[in-house]
């Protein structure tokens, strides 16, 4: 029997990969999250929750699903900036978040920091997709 790859779908890269095993780890902790304040009826988590489930989970799986499909712009200085930047921030965001909202004023100005740094990552991906994104 004849095997052609004609017609089949391209395979994708692995340049998402490491993106997507990250996201999958947030998306664990963010249904945890989600499922102890249902349990618990204790709501205070909640933008904990929703930060973890989309800056963690939707928005790695998202980039990485991204680099796969689009190898040059996963491989590029841009993609390594954005990976560190967003990557190193936002374990200190949340954390930063979660003390905040259980009580820890004196967090305000670490999650200011982390917040900027994670928007510099944000703006690495975006410089990355404009100038990186080829057919
Ligand atoms: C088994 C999985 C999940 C559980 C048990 C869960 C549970 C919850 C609970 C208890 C709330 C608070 C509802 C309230 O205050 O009345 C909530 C809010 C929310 N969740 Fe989830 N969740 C889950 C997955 C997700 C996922 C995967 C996402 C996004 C990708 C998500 C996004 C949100 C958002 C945007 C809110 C609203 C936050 C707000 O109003 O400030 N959740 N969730």
């Amino acid at each position: 029997m004849q095997t052609t790859t004609q017609g089949a779908a391209a395979p994708l890269s692995g340049a998402g990969i490491v993106w997507l095993k990250l996201s999958v780890l947030y998306l664990i902790l963010g249904v945890a999250i989600g499922m102890a304040m249902g349990a618990s009826h204790n709501f205070t988590l909640r933008p904990v929750h929703t930060h973890v489930n989309l800056l963690g989970w939707t928005t790695l799986a998202l980039a990485g699903l991204i680099y796969s499909v689009f190898p040059q712009a996963g491989a590029s200085r841009l993609a390594k900036a954005h990976f560190w930047l967003l990557n190193l921030a936002l374990p200190v965001m949340l954390i930063g978040l979660t003390l905040l909202v259980t009580g820890n004023t004196a967090m305000g100005p670490v999650l200011a920091v982390a917040e900027s740094v994670a928007a510099l990552g944000v703006l690495a991906f975006a410089a990355n997709l404009f100038l990186n994104l080829k057919r």
